[in-house]
């Protein structure tokens, strides 16, 4: 197959990550006779630096010319600081998500079986948690109407959903669900919010033709303390913009590390793939950052394509890597490995996955010729 690749690694740890996802697509390149063309765009604060504006126009239109999208990350401590800016890198981000309208968020949370010790939740509760959460993604609190008063001491966004928004991706979440262990929870706040009391009589409408699936609805805030009771009883989460962002990164603990978790942000055209962690200013340029999340999301734009033999390539590559703790700092602070290094050792695994000259016993204590 043939693609064309929007690369928009944006800021902070966003061109390291995106560095080796793309590594990882030129090993399933060349494994699977596939072409893959990259072709970059600016976009963030880096974007604003350089033309005063988070996503030119120029990144946009490569954007709807091209086949995907592959992001990194947004955001810097010099607009995160200051709440006085304007004009701020995530307004990039935003944009491009209503641009493209990726109206649905993909964010799938699993816990690894060799992953299971590093987390800060009990074993016995986590083992086995596999959740797919629906976040939509181009409406809600996020792009509504934003007022500040003008002696600056009253603010306002307002939180507006349309019946269409929410069928739109109501019905994928009931696809997913039926591919899956046929359950979703809508998670809204349906006791106080007129949009989340929308969500509930709009969703409970469209289950009525997905008879196979069973409808639960959870307040946010339960649901926020039931992800660590017993995280188990999730299948879909199917969720508004604001509360999907929340939830999936308290999600995210169940995984291990906020730095294994992909996405896919889908739309009726476009598509594109980003990492749910932010731009980690702090580990920039450190060689820390871990860039699992990175590498899945490339791994989910292949599902996206239906190039299943080579998703499958990288999962197995990320997940030999977990298993023989080669990793950053975040999941190995004994005997971690860089970026790159973790980056070159999938890359390498999903071009020789049979290879005998790995020594993997070796890779642990970092001697093997691959590291
Ligand atoms: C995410 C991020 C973004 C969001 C930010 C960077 C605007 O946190 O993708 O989850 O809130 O959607
Ligand atoms: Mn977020």
């Amino acid at each position: 197959m043939k693609l064309d690749i929007a690369v928009l690694s944006g800021d902070g740890i966003g061109p390291e990550v995106t560095a080796q996802a793309i590594k990882a697509l030129d090993a399933v390149c060349h494994n699977f006779d596939h072409s893959f063309v990259f072709k970059e765009g600016l976009v963030g604060a880096l974007a604003i630096e350089k033309t005063g504006n988070p996503l030119p126009d120029e990144t946009l239109k490569l954007c709807v010319n091209t086949d995907a999208v592959l992001f990194g990350a947004i955001g810097s401590p010099k607009y995160d600081n200051n709440p006085e800016e304007k004009i701020r890198p995530e307004q990039g981000l935003l944009k491009l998500r209503k641009e493209l309208d990726l109206f649905a968020n993909i964010r799938p949370v699993k816990a690894y079986d060799s992953l299971i010790k590093k987390s800060p939740l009990k074993s016995e509760i986590i083992r086995g948690t596999d959740i797919c959460v629906y976040r939509e993604l181009t409406g809600g609190i996020y792009f509504g109407e934003k007022k500040l008063s003008d002696d600056g001491t009253l603010a306002s966004d307002l939180c507006e959903y349309s019946k269409k928004e929410i069928e739109r991706i109501t019905h994928l979440a009931f696809k997913a669900a039926q591919k899956r262990r046929k359950k979703v929870t809508l998670i809204d706040k349906a006791n106080v919010l007129e949009s989340s009391r929308l969500w509930r009589k709009v969703v409970a409408a469209i289950a009525k033709e997905y008879k196979d699936v069973l409808l639960e609805f959870l307040f946010i805030d339960n649901a926020a303390m039931q992800m660590i009771l017993n995280p188990k009883q999730f299948d879909v989460i199917l969720t508004e913009n604001m509360f999907g962002d929340i939830i999936s990164d308290e999600a995210s603990v169940i995984g291990g590390s906020i730095g294994l978790l992909p996405s896919a942000s889908i739309g009726n055209t476009f598509c594109m793939f980003e990492p749910i962690h932010g731009s980690f200013p702090e580990a920039t340029g450190k060689g820390i950052a871990n860039p699992i999340a990175a590498i899945l999301s490339a791994a989910m734009l292949l599902e996206h394509f239906e190039l299943v033999e080579e998703a499958a390539a990288i999962r197995n590559a990320v997940e030999k890597a977990l298993e023989l703790n080669l990793s950053t700092p975040d999941l190995n602070p004994e005997n971690p490995l860089t970026t790159e290094k973790v980056g070159d050792f999938i890359a390498d695994y999903i071009l020789n996955p049979e290879d005998s000259n790995i020594n993997f016993e070796n890779i642990h204590v970092g001697q093997s010729t691959i590291i």
